[in-house]
């Protein structure tokens, strides 16, 4: 046996104390395995009284996490705090100016500082290791680090946020109220601690910024990401999908074009038959799209406290067998700067639903409208609202709002939006058009 890997872990939340699970329960089984015991020697959280339901009582206690980031006694800091800034930052970049490797959960601060936080482990000789920042209990980060380095990536995508996949297939499924399965997703542990982060599609985003700067070498631009949430997304698009043979997933997608590289996060169209499709629940999914390789899905846990820790782990196991490749695949000097792709000459069919008022020539104009910009519709349903179903007495009465469903024929976004902005100044529909992206898959 090898000397300890010696770690400090900061931060007891839900994925630390996996973390400090994992170990108990694996500890010596890992240590057999790559000759090296792993001990956790110090940790920190806030509270200190606070019952975690499992000890720490092997380790010592560091009010200061950036104390213990730098605690001589530590050979990696993995950082489990959380948060773009603050003290997960602080303590990240004094473990690295003092030569410790890094394992860090933390998709945020990657996000923002990924590549000042690369070039400076580099500069520092040491790892920055993050594949629990990226869907969880898959292991994306090191498939595109190092199984798919012989592939020039084309696109990577895919569901990349639990607690919005879980929200969307209780409302297909269940019927449920948002509201109600947020709350669900919050007390299982698989939301962010504020969770607009899950539904405005933030998270996913920080995700998506990581996946974009492995696959195509460039630095990392969350600031670049156009980004589309879940709020908008009822259940009348939910059971038009399905009747169209579709499902709305809340989708990041990467790919490289003609006009540099297009990042979006937004609830996209998938056929219902794909198997990102069937992708459902707080599973997550990684599609990435590979010259040799052709396409690769990867499917597991994206959230939870088990699943998180096992991808920590991973990362540990590397730098114990003394694995140390750069955080970005490339080194972080000859990672290229991003050239945003205009997401208005994004090609692509379209989802669009609209509440029109039910008078003469009212079609007519919608098609008009559409046909001013070129845009080709693949399909028209006028949907009889619920109240008009036989049996119940409320009909209603011409001029009345009722839904629209078109599906476009491939066409640029800039088109379909100025359609759109064009019907609705009309004055022909009673509320904002709703429009999805269909993705091909
Ligand atoms: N809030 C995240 C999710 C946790 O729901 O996927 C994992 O990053």
């Amino acid at each position: 046996m090898k000397e300890p890997l010696k770690l400090g872990v900061a931060g007891l939340g839900t994925v630390g104390v996996g973390l400090l699970g994992l170990l108990a329960e694996h500890g010596q089984r890992v240590a057999d395995s790559i000759q090296r015991p792993i001990q956790v020697v110090g940790v920190s959280a806030r509270d200190r009284r606070k019952d975690r339901g499992i000890g720490w009582e092997g380790s010592t206690w560091f009010d200061d996490p950036v104390r213990l980031a730098t605690d001589p006694g530590i050979d990696v800091f993995v950082e489990l705090i959380g948060g773009e800034d603050g003290v997960a930052k602080q303590a990240v970049e004094a473990a690295l100016g003092a030569k410790k490797h890094v394992v860090t959960a933390n998709k945020a601060l990657l996000a923002r500082h990924g590549t000042e936080l690369a070039r400076l482990a580099e500069k520092q000789g040491v790892s920055l290791d993050f594949e629990a920042a990226v869907a969880g209990g898959i292991p994306v980060i090191k498939t595109m680090r190092e199984a798919l380095v012989g592939n020039q990536i084309r696109r990577v995508y895919g569901i990349l946020n639990g607690t919005c996949n879980y929200i969307l297939t209780q409302m297909q499924t269940e019927h449920r109220a948002f509201a109600d399965v947020l709350k669900e997703a919050q007390e299982k542990g698989y939301a962010e601690a504020d969770p607009a982060f899950d539904i405005g599609g933030f998270d996913a985003a920080h995700k998506l910024a990581l996946l974009t700067s492995l696959a195509f070498g460039t630095r990392v631009a969350f600031d670049q990401i156009h980004i589309e949430g879940i709020q908008s997304i009822t259940q009348a698009d939910i059971e038009a999908a399905h009747d169209l043979g579709y499902r709305i997933k809340l989708l990041g997608v990467a790919m490289t074009t003609e006009s540099g590289i297009e990042q979006r996060v937004h609830p996209a169209m998938v056929p219902k038959h794909s198997a990102v499709a069937e992708v459902s629940g707080v599973t997550n999914c990684v599609g990435i799209d590979g010259d040799f390789v052709n396409t690769l899905l990867l499917v597991g846990p994206g959230a939870g406290g088990k699943a998180t820790a096992s991808a920590v782990m991973s990362d540990i196991v590397d730098l114990a067998r003394g694995v140390l490749i750069p955080p970005f695949a490339v080194p972080a000097a000859a990672l290229k700067p991003y050239k945003r792709a205009k997401l208005g000459q994004h090609q692509g069919a379209y989802y669009v639903r609209l509440s029109v008022y039910d008078r003469p020539g009212a079609m007519a104009s919608i098609a008009r409208r559409m046909s001013d910009r070129e845009v080709s519709l693949e399909s028209i349903v006028q949907r009889r609202p619920r109240a008009s179903l036989p049996g119940i007495d409320a009909r209603p009465v011409n001029g009345d709002p009722i839904p629209l469903i078109l599906i476009t024929h491939e066409t640029t976004e800039e088109a379909i939006r100025k359609a759109l902005d064009a019907i609705e100044s009309d004055g022909k529909v009673s509320e904002k058009p709703q429009m999805i992206r269909i993705e091909k898959l």
